[in-house]
This record gives C-alpha cells, structure tokens and sequence, in this order.
C-alpha cells in the first residue's frame, strides 16, 4: 500500500496522526533563567492547533554550562518542572504531541553566557568555538552524562511524551563524535568507536532514566560538511549502532554554524530542486535501519515530501521555518493539494529572537528580511 503523508505512524508506541513534525527551533522566549512563559506558551498553542503530528520542542539545557543563546528553555533543574507541565499540557489540551530536546553546548556558547570557560571533548581550533574553552575530564564527561539522564527523567516528569538528544549542528554531542573537535588520547577520542562512546554511555543513561517504552530519539549531523569533520560513512555507522541500542528514530540534519553555505540552516531554497538539502544523507542512514528516519532542511512543496516518502528517503518531514510563519501549514497542506510553504529561507526569524523579541517572520510582518 503506497504510503501517504497523513497516514498515523507510530514512534515506540506513541501514535502520530501525520507524518509532519516541527523540527526542534529555539523561540528566544524564555525567562533568564530558562524558564518557561507565558508567550512561549501560546507560541506552541499556536503549533498544537496547526495540526504537525509532533512537535519537537526548542533546545533545551540539561545544565546551567550548556546554555547558548538568550531567552533558551532550562531543564537543568527541578525548579524548570512547573513552567514545562503547564507547556505540556496546553499542548495535549490541544490534542498535540510534544518531545523536548536535550542539549549542552559544549564549546558552542561562551563565558559571558555561562561564568565560566565552555567544555569541549579536546582542545582544538575549530572555529565553531568563539571562547577559550577547558577540556572536559573523565569526570566532567560522567557529570554530564549524568546531567542528560536528570533532564529526560524531568522531561518525563513534566508530560513531555518523549525526548530528542540534540546530536547536531555542532553542540557537544557533534562535537564528541566530529574528528575536527575531538582528538583526545583517552577511551572518549581517536577512532569512531572511542568517538561515538560519549553519546552512547548519554543514550544508555538516558533510557535508563525513562524506561523502554518511553520514545528517545536523536537529531544528528550526519555530515559537518567541513574539511576532517564529521563524515556520512561514520554517520551511518553511528546510525546502526544507535539503533542496536534501542533508538526509538533518528532526525538526519548535516553542516555546522561554520560550515558556509553548507549551514544546518540554508537559504535561497526557492525552487523544488533546492529542497530536501539533506536527503541524500537520510536515504544513506535510512537504508541500513529499520527505525523511523525523518529529515529537516528545506522542505517546503508537499510534492516533494511525498516523493521523497514514496522513494522510501524519509518517514517523517520535519519542518522549522515554513512552521514560523504558517504554524498552521499542516493543515494547509491537508486542505490544498500541492500546497507550497511561503517561508522563503531568509533567516531573519533569527534577528527578533536575539533581540529579546522572540522569533517571528520578519517577512509576515512586513519587515526588511536583511538578518545583519
Ligand atoms: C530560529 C531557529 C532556531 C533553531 N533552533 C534549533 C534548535 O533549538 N535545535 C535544533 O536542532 N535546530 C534548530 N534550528 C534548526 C532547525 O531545526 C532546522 O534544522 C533548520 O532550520 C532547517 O530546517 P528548515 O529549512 O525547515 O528551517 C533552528 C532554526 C531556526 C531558524
């Protein structure tokens, strides 16, 4: 039976009434100390009613070291649980589904933002790092571990119905298993096996922490696209190992904030051809596993989602900025054949958020879309 865009599919047992997600976005909406608020919360109100099968929340710390950019979401500390309960539950009210995504930095955020040096896996020149970074020690890597495991058990805790591990655009995870970021000497460094054990001892504590039945996914880099950086060979084998361990699906994304035009987030997707930018990487990973793969970069034309679904590329189609300016693009997409997002990839979302706004279409509300 061929498969359609709307069918309800399933990730571990949670049911998804269509194949659409919102790929995780951070709103530059939260207090500052992570806190959920009330215009966040009617941000995803708007999403829920939009209809998406699953909503993937902004990244969010699982410490206070691991923050990056104002206004992100906590989950570092209990006291975050009550903001995210009432987050989740204007969610389901809604009849949506919510994971959250887990994320440290790593060297990706600066000592301005956290008081102290960032931690990276091994002092390097990456230019992804704009602050002297520490190497992390054994122990530091344990703590952190740790610190993974306590955020998906709060994520559990306040109704999130399952969690995604940020193992993308350059935050630590990607930095753990990226050979530009990683050359330490110890088990944690040198071939992809040492590389790969740091987000394989987080996914082991983390499903410790909220049980089989729980959905853990991961979002991944599946290509830094930079010179000695992370390869596809490698991702794919991450992929395979991931799902031996019990993943619930993978998200494939690929470049790093210094990757140039080859960026986690491209612009100038104006015609069909330059959509998709991460397929070819997901139909790699989606040959050699059997657990849902979705894919985010540039989907815009419900044609070539559904090409790509029926070409077997990618189970899921995950959207971040087409859902900034229509949240309720599902449902457009259900009720006009063919439709066609209006996002036109000009990433001045950004610029409002950084600015302590919290991100809009700058393009919906009239404004110059120079992101500067
Ligand atoms: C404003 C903004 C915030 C983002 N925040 C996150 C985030 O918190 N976590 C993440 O994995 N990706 C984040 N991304 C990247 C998107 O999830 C997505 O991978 C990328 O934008 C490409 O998809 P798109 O073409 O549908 O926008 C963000 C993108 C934008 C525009």
């Amino acid at each position: 039976m061929s498969k359609l865009l709307f069918d309800t599919c399933n990730i571990n047992h949670l049911s998804l009434t269509n194949r659409f997600v919102r790929s995780a976005t951070w709103e530059g909406m939260c207090d500052n100390d992570g806190n959920v608020t009330a215009q966040l919360i009617e941000y995803y109100r708007l999403l829920a009613q939009g209809g998406v099968g699953l909503i993937i929340s902004g990244y969010a710390y699982v410490r206070d070291d691991g923050k990056q950019l104002p206004g992100k979401m906590g989950i570092s500390h209990d006291s975050h649980l009550e903001g995210l309960k009432s987050l989740t539950e204007a969610v389901h009210q809604l009849g949506g589904v919510i994971f959250c995504q887990l994320v440290h930095a790593g060297g990706q955020t600066t000592s301005k933002v956290i008081g102290k040096p960032p931690l990276v896996p091994s002092m390097t020149d990456y230019a992804g790092y704009q602050d002297t970074p520490s190497e992390m020690t054994n122990a530091d890597i344990k703590e952190v571990i740790t610190a993974f495991a306590e955020a998906a058990r709060r994520a559990k805790d306040s109704g999130f119905d399952g969690v995604q591990l940020h193992g993308a655009h350059g935050y630590l995870i990607n930095q753990f298993l990226s050979p530009l970021c990683n050359q330490r000497q110890d088990e944690y460094g040198g071939s992809l096996e040492n590389r790969m054990r740091f987000l394989e001892e987080t996914f082991v504590a983390v499903r410790s922490a909220v049980g089989e039945s729980y959905p853990v996914t991961i979002k991944l880099t599946a290509a830094d696209h930079l010179d000695g950086g992370l390869q596809a060979t490698d991702s794919v084998a991450i992929a395979q190992r991931l799902e031996q361990l019990g993943i619930d699906a993978i998200e494939v994304s690929s470049g790093t904030a210094v990757s140039g035009s080859m960026t986690p987030v491209r612009t100038e997707i104006d015609s069909p051809e330059k959509e998709a930018y991460n397929a070819k990487l997901a139909a790699l990973i989606n040959e050699k596993v059997t657990v849902p793969v979705m894919v985010v970069g540039g989907l815009r034309s419900q044609a070539v989602m559904q090409q790509l679904l029926t070409d077997d590329i990618a189970d899921f189609f995950s959207l971040s900025r087409p859902l900034i300016r229509e949240p309720d693009l599902p449902q457009k997409y259900l009720n006009k054949n063919g439709y066609v997002a209006t996002c036109i990839s000009c990433n001045g979302c950004f610029r409002p958020g950084l600015k302590g706004e919290g991100i809009y279409c700058v393009v919906e509300k009239g404004q110059t879309v120079n992101n500067k």
